[in-house]
């Protein structure tokens, strides 16, 4: 049994040796996004091809479960179409982790928000419409970020 503070063995390995880490040079699209609960950065780039993530990095100054979802959640989204991807959810990336303490689970919410954000800059570069409930996320984030 695990301990309520332990990392799962996922978790470890992924935080030992992250998959994409790093940036793209002009990335079709970018997120950048705080942790407010621990004022930790993460940023992820996108290279999008006919709707499709073809290639995605990431770069982040956050903890071990930061690192570890950003990790996974770029296994989980890469060769899938935006659509798909706006539909990951917090759940997912952390059972794809086998768990993440719960002191942790605000860390997780970082690589799922700098996804939203990422697609959401590729579609206003692109002047493509922006999904009501994205646009709605896109606003939590920034006014979230405002206030800080
Ligand atoms: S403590 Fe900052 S991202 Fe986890």
């Amino acid at each position: 049994m695990r301990g309520q503070f332990t990392y799962s063995k996922k978790v470890l390995s992924h935080f030992r040796k992250p998959h994409n880490l790093g940036n793209i040079k002009n990335p079709s699209g970018l997120g950048e996004v705080g942790n407010l609960a621990c004022g930790d950065v993460m940023k992820l780039y996108l290279k999008i091809e006919d709707d499709k993530i073809e290639e995605i990095k990431f770069e982040t100054y956050g903890c071990a479960a930061a690192i570890a979802t950003s990790s996974v959640i770029t296994d989980l989204v890469k060769g899938k179409t935006i659509e798909e991807a706006l539909k990951m959810t917090n759940k997912e990336v952390i059972d794809s982790l086998d768990g993440l303490p719960p002191i942790k689970i605000h860390c997780s919410l970082l690589s799922v928000d700098a996804l939203g954000e990422a697609i959401y800059d590729y579609l206003v570069k692109n002047n493509r419409e922006i999904p009501k409930e994205l646009e709605e996320r896109h606003r939590r984030i920034t006014t979230l970020a405002d206030h800080h």
